[in-house]
């Protein structure tokens, strides 16, 4: 008979976030850079998202380098080394390549030699998803440390000729290292859902095996992001505030009881609307759009090494994480810093 790998004697175990980090690439595309690419303003972006400029990787600078640094800005962070690190998860829709997954890229490229590494993808929400996938496997006791990573090279499948995108994304990475620390502190609720039914609000059609690279289909640029923007937006409000209070009441907490909120940075007015319903309000959350635009994967957590390293989070505060994204896929999480 298969035993089972965990004891059934050991208890579950509280999951921490030890330590964040994020990078960001230097060259900076501002809205007034877009207006000489495509019919659109400065006030036309700002006012409808937020966003006034956006971060676009180097020449030859591919996800696993954006993820690679923020992955090592983490590891300082965390206080460990590369070794430690018993699995990497990186939540991409911009993998290197199909295979093999960007998550061993970053392996090599730190050098975390005693870690498993796969790759998850679940667009936009797909860090919350790894945060989850890691906290199953902390708890369950298969895996001690992990490194659960965001990053996404959005520019490699804009259409520079389409207003009603380009607009709105950017590239850069985000890492949390997880570990049980005990204390009562840590990842407190989790959820996560998906609607495969919505898949063509938001998708890039091209560049797999139902539409493979070819002349024509790249010609046609289905190996670009297309967005139905508007229901896009009223997905996202009905499906984080939904996530928001499903976290909340398995938790046993209130609105107002939390430090501070960290959404999916994809829009201000997605951000103020959620703030209005929860009656919350806007300063209560963590917003950087206006800097990096929507980074996908990335997002929430670059704005969660932000929160950790401007003190946004004192030890023992309330913090909820939410997202959307493509699939359509939402997620939330409460977490006690
Ligand atoms: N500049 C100027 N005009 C524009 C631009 C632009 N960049 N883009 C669109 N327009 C025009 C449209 O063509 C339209 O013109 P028309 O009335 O003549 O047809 C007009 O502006 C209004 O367009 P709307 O789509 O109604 O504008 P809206 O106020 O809905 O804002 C936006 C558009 C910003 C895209 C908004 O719908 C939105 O943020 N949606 C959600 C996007 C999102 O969250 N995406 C990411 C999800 S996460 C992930 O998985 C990647």
């Amino acid at each position: 008979m298969i035993q089972p790998k965990t004891p059934t004697n050991q208890s579950k175990r509280t999951v921490s976030i030890i330590g964040t980090g994020s990078y960001l690439p230097e060259r900076v595309l501002t809205n007034g850079e877009i207006e000489k690419l495509v019919e659109t303003s400065d006030e036309w972006i700002v006012s409808r998202t937020g966003i006034s400029e956006r971060r676009i990787a180097a020449e030859g600078e591919h996800t696993s380098d954006l993820a690679a640094k923020a992955a090592l800005s983490a590891l300082e962070n965390a206080g460990i080394t590369a070794e430690e690190i018993d699995l990497i998860l990186v939540a991409t829709v911009t993998p290197d390549m199909f295979f093999p997954s960007t998550a061993c890229f970053v392996q090599a490229k730190i050098g975390a030699k005693n870690a498993a590494c796969f790759d998850v993808s679940a667009a936009c929400s797909g860090f919350l998803y790894a945060i989850e996938i890691a906290q199953q496997f902390i708890t369950s006791h298969t895996y001690d440390t992990i490194l659960v990573i965001g990053a996404d090279k959005l520019s490699s499948i804009i259409d520079w000729t389409d207003r009603n995108t380009c607009v709105l994304f950017g590239d850069g990475a985000g890492a949390a290292v997880l570990r049980h620390r005990g204390g009562g502190h840590g990842v407190i609720s989790t959820f996560m859902a998906s609607d495969g039914g919505l898949s063509d609000i938001l998708y890039i059609p091209g560049g797999g095996s139902r539409f493979p690279i070819t002349k024509e289909n790249a010609d046609s640029r289905l190996n670009c992001i297309k967005m139905n923007g508007k229901e896009t937006y009223k997905q996202a409000i009905n499906s984080m505030l939904d996530a928001a209070h499903k976290v909340l009441a398995d938790a046993n907490l209130d609105p107002e009881d939390l430090a501070c909120v960290i959404p999916h940075q994809a829009n201000l007015r997605i951000i103020e609307a959620i703030a209005d319903r929860m009656k919350l309000p806007i300063e209560r959350f963590v917003v950087n759009l206006d800097r990096y635009g929507n980074t996908s994967a990335a997002a929430v957590a670059i704005a969660l090494d932000e929160a950790n390293r401007t003190g946004r989070m004192k030890v023992g505060d309330y913090v909820l994480l939410v997202v959307f994204g493509g699939g359509l896929t939402w997620a939330s999480s409460v977490i006690q810093w």
